[in-house]
């Protein structure tokens, strides 16, 4: 597989083009922003277990029938993609209520849904990833009705399977973001990925975030958290 030009740099992964039309390379880095790129720091090592504990959910995913961008793990930092065409929704389920839901809502954090939610943003940094519904979506173009329904339909799916597996290695799967793209063959896959920067895990005994929160809120040992969650997930999984 040969890494050619660099095509995009994101705030936390690049991608580059490869010698294969349909596939891309992705590099994770250890820069970290919350807050629309507002706090910028770096997480020590973040790149390297966020490009594992991805690749690990993306199997685990696949395994139950979700297509993923997942084609295999170069190294350390980077892995071989699908190419897609992103859709400019960020899709976030929720089963206990943190972060934005419970600051725009005024639901105390902690407070657990008899089932769990959907949202999208729409993605436009530039916006500030406003909150949108599946008709402004619809209004807009970004995906078709059938679309909307079926990552609704594999959002749902992947939050029961993750939901499980992170319970059996002690951690609360509080929400998580996901992004969907589309394959050069039409297909629609999950890509981007899933890490401690774009899910709250919260440990089922104490309670304690294990989680890019800890470097939103300055909550310290930030890497402690992201090494302890990929030691769980890697011993479960191997
Ligand atoms: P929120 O409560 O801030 O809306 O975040 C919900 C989930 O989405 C949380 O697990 C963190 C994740 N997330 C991202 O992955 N990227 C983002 O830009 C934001 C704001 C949240």
């Amino acid at each position: 597989m040969m890494m050619k030009e660099m095509l995009y740099e994101g705030k936390a992964k690049k991608v580059y083009a490869t010698d294969n039309d349909a596939q891309y390379i992705v590099q994770y880095k250890d820069d970290a922003t919350a807050f629309n790129g507002l706090k910028k720091g770096t997480i020590s090592g973040k790149g390297v277990i966020n490009n594992q504990m991805s690749n690990l959910m993306m199997r685990l995913l696949e395994e139950y029938g979700i297509p993923t961008h997942y084609v295999e793990e170069l190294s350390e930092r980077e892995t071989v993609v699908k190419k897609v065409n992103i859709i400019p929704l960020e899709v976030i389920i929720r089963n206990i209520a943190a972060g934005s839901f419970s600051k725009r809502y005024g639901v105390e954090e902690g407070t657990k849904f008899d089932s769990p939610t959907i949202e999208f943003s729409y993605k436009d940094d530039d916006l500030g990833d406003p909150l949108i519904n599946d008709y402004h979506a619809l209004a807009m173009k970004l995906a078709t009705a059938e679309d909307i329904a079926l990552i609704k339909d594999m959002a749902f799916k992947i939050n029961d399977v993750m939901k499980n597996f992170f319970k059996d290695i002690g951690i609360t799967l509080v929400d998580f973001k996901l992004e969907f793209g589309v394959t050069t063959d039409g297909v629609i896959v999950l890509a981007d990925e899933i890490s401690p920067d774009t899910c709250r895990f919260w440990d089922s005994e104490t309670g304690e975030k294990m989680d890019k929160d800890r470097f939103r809120r300055d909550l310290g040992n930030v890497e402690d958290a992201y090494q302890e969650v990929i030691r769980r997930v890697s011993e479960n999984r191997s």
